[in-house]
Formats: C-alpha cells, sequence, structure tokens
C-alpha cells in the first residue's frame, strides 16, 4: 500500500527545489496534493507532472505571507479535496541581501520574517482547525542548519528560522490532544534551483565543505519530509530532524 494513501497533503513552495520533490513524491505515495506557491508558471509545471503520472493535484497562487491568500488555498484544498492531513510548510528561503545585522537592509528582515515565520505561523493558523475538525494530522515545519548551530551572514533567515524551531515545539504540544503530530526538517545545503542559483558551485560553499557527506540534494529532504508527515511516524512529534549529511553533529 501507498505510504499516503487516501491522504491531502497542503505543500508550500511546492512549485520548485525540496517542495517540488516532496510534491512528486508524495503524490507518488497516494496523496493529493495542493501546490501553494507564489510561481504560478512552475506550480503548474508540477500539477501537470502529477497529473500527467496519474496523480491528483491543484495549484492555487499563494503568498504565504498574505494571509487572505493563505486562507484561500486551505479553502480551495478543502473543496477540491475533501479535507487536509497532511500540511507541508516549506515555501522560504535566504536572499544575497541577508547578511550580518548591522548590515541588511531593514526591509529584507521583513521579507524574510514574512515569508519564513509569519508564512508557517499563517499556514498553521488556517490549517488548524480543518485538521481538528478531520480528527488528527501531521504539519512539518522547515528551518534550517542555520538554527541548530551558530553560522555566520544571514542573521535575518536564522532569527526566522530560529523562531519556525520554536513553534515547532510549542505547537507539538498544544496539538497532541488532537493527536495532530508537529515536526520540522532542518536542512543542510541542499544544491536546490535558489541555491544553484545563489552559490553556483554549491561544492565549493564552507558549510558543504564542512560536512561529512557533503551538500544534498531536494528528493533527500523530499524522503525524509515523507517518513515524518506519514503513519510510520505516528509516535514522533516536536522532532527537528536535521537533514543534512552530518552538519548538525559536527
Ligand atoms: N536549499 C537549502 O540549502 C536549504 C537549507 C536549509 C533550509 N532550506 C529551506 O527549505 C525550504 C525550501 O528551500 P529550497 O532551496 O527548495 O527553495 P527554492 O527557492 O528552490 O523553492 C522555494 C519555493 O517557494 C516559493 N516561494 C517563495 N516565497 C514564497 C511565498 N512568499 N509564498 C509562496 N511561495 C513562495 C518559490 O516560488 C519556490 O517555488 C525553504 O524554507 C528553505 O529556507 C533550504
Amino acid at each position: 500500500m501507498a505510504r499516503l494513501e487516501d491522504k491531502v497533503a497542503l505543500i508550500t513552495g511546492a512549485a520548485a527545489g525540496i517542495g517540488r520533490a516532496a510534491a512528486l513524491l508524495f503524490a507518488e505515495e497516494g496523496a493529493a496534493v495542493l501546490v501553494a506557491d507564489r510561481d504560478v508558471e512552475a506550480g503548474a509545471d508540477v500539477v501537470a507532472e502529477i497529473e500527467g503520472d496519474g496523480g491528483r493535484a491543484l495549484l492555487v497562487a499563494t503568498d504565504v505571507a498574505e494571509p487572505d491568500d493563505v486562507a484561500a488555498a486551505v479553502g480551495q484544498c478543502i473543496a477540491a479535496f475533501g479535507g487536509l492531513d497532511i500540511v507541508y510548510n516549506n515555501a522560504g528561503g535566504a536572499t544575497p541581501d541577508d547578511g550580518k545585522v548591522t548590515e541588511i537592509p531593514l526591509r529584507e528582515f521583513w521579507r524574510t520574517m514574512g515569508v519564513d515565520l509569519y508564512g508557517s505561523f499563517l499556514t498553521c493558523r488556517f490549517t488548524i482547525p480543518h485538521l481538528i475538525e478531520r480528527g488528527g494530522g501531521a504539519i512539518l515545519n522547515t528551518t534550517s542548519i542555520r538554527a541548530m548551530k551558530a553560522t555566520q551572514g544571514a542573521d535575518a533567515y536564522t532569527a526566522a528560522k530560529g523562531g519556525v524551531l520554536t513553534l515547532t515545539k510549542s505547537l507539538a504540544q498544544e496539538l497532541a490532544e488532537h493527536k495532530i503530530r508537529v515536526n520540522a526538517v532542518a536542512p543542510g545545503v541542499v544544491a536546490s534551483e535558489r541555491v544553484l542559483r545563489m552559490m553556483g558551485d554549491v561544492a565549493a560553499d564552507p558549510l558543504a565543505q564542512a560536512t561529512p557527506l557533503g551538500h544534498g540534494t531536494p528528493i533527500e529532504v523530499a524522503r525524509a519530509a515523507l517518513f515524518l508527515v506519514s503513519d510510520e511516524a505516528r509516535w514522533i512529534t516536536g522532532v527537528i530532524l536535521p537533514v543534512d549529511g552530518g552538519a548538525a553533529a559536527v
């Protein structure tokens, strides 16, 4: 039996990178997938790929930092698929504008907070009532190696992902009585399209070079995500899982 048979999964940022890999994998494992992304062109390609393979998917143009967008995405998910079981807060990522506290443009601080922290907060806010009504579910957040250990030069992103990390633990406590599990993945250096654009040679990145298994690829994070949202992880909540080639351990 497929690992997400009859489940409905809402994935933010599912048009590219780790989110795209997760959308394809979750659909392959039987889930109907709501692709919530602001990139409608790439999002439509993901939906077409899932449908081409016989799966079910729907794109809703969504900026996760906009409450009305998130509410609409959740509403369309329920209307199209009849419910919701899995929420994967994946949208986010640092930009080259990030840096030291004393140097970051202030708008970049709020952009990062808006997408990475407020976006995860909003998606939880609008999906939790449906998960409670459903009698349980799984929320998976996305933090980062940069929130697991001291790293330099992305202070807005580090702060936002630190917030996601602690929010994950608080929600795990609050929602256990409703049989809703809340975990997070903490990726290390992953060669997604955005990271390739930013870094060029990912293997030359100092953090990648200090990683015992070297840098990763989106599917490696997607496989860990699949485990955490599946019933195989039914006794796991409040966990921050590094998926990082060993980077957090050194
Ligand atoms: N790639 C890495 O090395 C790495 C490391 C640690 C954590 N992460 C985290 O993993 C997640 C995915 O990263 P990725 O590298 O796959 O990114 P990516 O840039 O390849 O893909 C991100 C997707 O999110 C979408 N998105 C961005 N802002 C959005 C918004 N406001 N609303 C809706 N959609 C939005 C983009 O359109 C894109 O489709 C992010 O949260 C990132 O912080 C990535």
